[in-house]
């Protein structure tokens, strides 16, 4: 098979070979992301524990799975129910392999989805999360409308994103990020922090909070109880 250097995630480019490895990397991946993004990679998996407070028998999707970083959340032993979605094969290969080191292989099932049209019935998932993907999907309002829609009411989603937002004199450092990440075709359309929160509340999300972080936002919402 031929390699791309650039393209869609799905068809394996040579970029997302590399980027699981900026996320993982135990020496190298925190000083690039301080250096790159200007943010603290610990509050990933700051926020991938939250998982690990969940109650056995508690459902999780997390869209898109990538390398699988979400799942050091999960504790070994426990019987958490993770969905890990991603719309790239070779990606969810990795997401696996990742589930058989950290020995949570029998918590976690993977599913080749787009996260614009997932195969899951309304209400079904105690948490979604969703890191470091909106800005790579090709429509993240309609990302948003889906995750959630599978998430059942009183539920939290809960995630990080490139926003196209002005960072307070760094603007035009991350232009020049997004611009190349456009042309290479690995970041989508983006939006700002205020579009995924105006779109999480016209979801049915409530108590809805984004804080930039550099140039990554984290969002979180609640999905709202029926009236
Ligand atoms: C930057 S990686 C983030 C992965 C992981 N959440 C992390 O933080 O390491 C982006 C991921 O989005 C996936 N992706 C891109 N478009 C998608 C879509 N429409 N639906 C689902 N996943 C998608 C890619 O295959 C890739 O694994």
């Amino acid at each position: 098979m031929r390699l791309r250097a650039i393209g869609e995630w799905s068809e394996d480019p040579l970029w997302a070979r590399i980027y699981p490895h900026l996320v993982e990397h135990p020496v190298l991946g925190a000083p690039l992301w301080r250096l790159g993004l200007g943010t603290d990679l610990s509050r990933l998996e700051a926020a991938a524990a939250e998982i690990g407070d969940l109650p056995d028998g508690a459902r999780v999707l997390d869209v898109p799975a990538g390398g699988g970083i979400a799942l050091r959340g999960l504790r070994p032993g426990a019987h958490v129910d993770l969905v890990a979605a991603d719309i790239s094969p070779r990606m969810l290969e990795r997401t696996a392999a990742a589930a058989v080191r950290l020995g949570v292989r029998d918590q976690v099932t993977t599913s080749l989805a787009d996260v614009g049209r997932l195969p899951f019935p309304d209400d079904t998932f105690d948490l979604v999360v969703s890191f470091t993907g909106l800005h790579v999907f090709p429509d993240p309002h309609r990302a948003i409308d889906e995750m959630v829609r599978v998430l059942r009411p009183g539920a939290t989603i809960s995630g990080s994103a490139l926003f196209a937002d002005d960072f307070r004199g760094l603007e035009r450092r991350y232009r020049l990020v997004h611009a190349a990440g456009r042309a290479g075709r690995v970041l989508g359309p983006m939006c700002s922090s205020a579009d995924a929160a105006a779109w999480l509340a016209a979801a049915g999300a409530r108590d809805v909070r984004v804080e930039m972080s550099g140039g990554i936002g984290w969002f979180r919402a609640v999905k709202g109880l029926p009236a």
